[in-house]
């Protein structure tokens, strides 16, 4: 029996409706797989702010850091600016721990249809390893001039040796656990300092691991190539913007935002890791039980991976392929008209059901 200490942060919006899905399907592995979890409910979101002026409290990082892993739904509320509630939280996290890759699986699951004519199930399967510690959202910069017609707001990009070699590693090492295959994401035509430098970290990267293709493309036709021909993809590489970026088209080529899961890892398990949807709290639909829940159940599933559990991570994917291929209840963003705990209830009894992995 494996006991797992859990930080969990429902956060805003849907986050308080899908994560609740999440815990009962992970329950349910536990169960079945001889593993327990204690979850520890942390409070910390946009109301949380409003009451309190903080996301979270200013030992939030020491009292996260014991545990063996952070359940995270997400965060983000109309009322409180989305810079305030991002750089209040989630990037003190990711940052802190060192969490600097970004894991974003884009999988065409059975029983999903893509938008995308042409491509079934098996052809889209790859993932994006986004850099998720520097690049593009740095605090470096300022304004100048306020309300003057001189006003100036300028952003620096922060790219290190270190943080793009240790990206790039993640990603080739990825890629030889799957078809050897990298992509970088690149703008090396525009973006005249860091980007070049980016494509020599890559070059460098590719060299050290000969058995691995590697080719690179500029972000611009990158996003019509994800539409196009998505099946030539395994593992690509971002910075932190074009990651953020490619991972929303990912999730919408496999069908919807309400699916895409991921995993913020701190490689090195100095800090816990942290799992969350690549969804946002989507203030649009909270409130009504109508979140797709799977994006927040199959980031439960890279968290079992990530604490050893394989077959329970495999089984909830089961599950998960096995409701999307054989039922109807699913929620709106997929066609259907079941409420976000529906769903939920029914990936917990097919993990019941589902056969034992080989
Ligand atoms: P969003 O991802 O929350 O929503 C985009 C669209 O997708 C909306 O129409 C929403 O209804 C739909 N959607 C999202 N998740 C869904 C699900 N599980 N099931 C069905 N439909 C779903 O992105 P948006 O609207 O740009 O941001 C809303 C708030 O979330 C903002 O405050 C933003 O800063 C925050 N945000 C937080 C993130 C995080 O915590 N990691 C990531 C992205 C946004
Ligand atoms: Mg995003």
């Amino acid at each position: 029996m494996s006991h797992y200490k859990i930080a969990v942060i429902e956060g805003d919006g849907i986050g308080r409706e899908v994560v609740p899905e999440g815990l009962r399907v992970l329950e349910a592995a536990g169960r079945r797989y001889d593993a327990t979890f204690s979850w520890k409910h942390f409070d910390w979101s946009c109301e949380t702010y409003l009451r309190t002026g903080r996301m979270m409290p200013e030992d939030g990082l020491d009292r996260l850091r014991g545990f063996d892993a952070i359940y995270l739904g997400a965060v983000g509320y109309p009322g409180v600016p989305d810079h305030v509630s991002l750089w209040g939280l989630l990037i003190p996290i990711r940052r802190s721990f060192q969490q600097y890759v970004n894991l974003r699986p884009v999988r065409l699951l059975q029983g999903v249809e893509s938008p995308v004519r042409g491509f079934p199930p098996g052809k889209i399967d790859f993932c994006i390893v986004r850099e998720n510690n520097e690049g593009e959202y740095s605090e470096v910069g300022g304004r100048l001039n306020h309300n003057t017609n001189a006003e100036i707001a300028l952003q620096e990009t922060v790219f290190t040796r270190r943080g793009c070699d240790r990206i790039m590693r993640y990603a080739f090492d990825l890629a030889r656990t799957r078809n050897h295959h990298v992509t970088s994401a690149t703008k090396s035509n525009g973006i005249i300092h860091t980007m070049p430098f980016w494509d020599e970290r890559f070059a460098a990267a590719a060299r050290d691991f000969a058995d691995v293709r590697a080719d690179q493309y500029h972000i611009d036709i990158l996003t019509a190539h994800f539409v196009r021909h998505p099946d030539w993809f395994d593992v690509v590489v971002g910075s932190n913007l074009f990651g953020d970026i490619l991972s929303d088209l990912g999730a919408a080529i496999v069908g919807s935002i309400g699916l895409a899961p991921s995993a913020n890892l701190n490689p090195e398990r100095e800090y816990p890791s942290m799992f969350e949807p690549v969804h946002g709290s989507a203030p649009d639909i909270a409130g009504k039980g109508m979140a797709n829940p799977i994006a927040q159940i199959w980031s439960g599933a890279m968290m079992l991976k990530h604490l050893g559990q394989l077959n329970a991570a495999r089984a909830v994917e089961k599950a998960l392929e096995a409701l999307l291929a054989g039922s109807d209840v699913l929620t709106p963003d997929l066609g259907g008209k079941a409420t976000t705990r529906e769903v939920g209830e029914a990936v917990a009894q097919e993990l019941a059901r589902v056969p034992e992995s080989e």
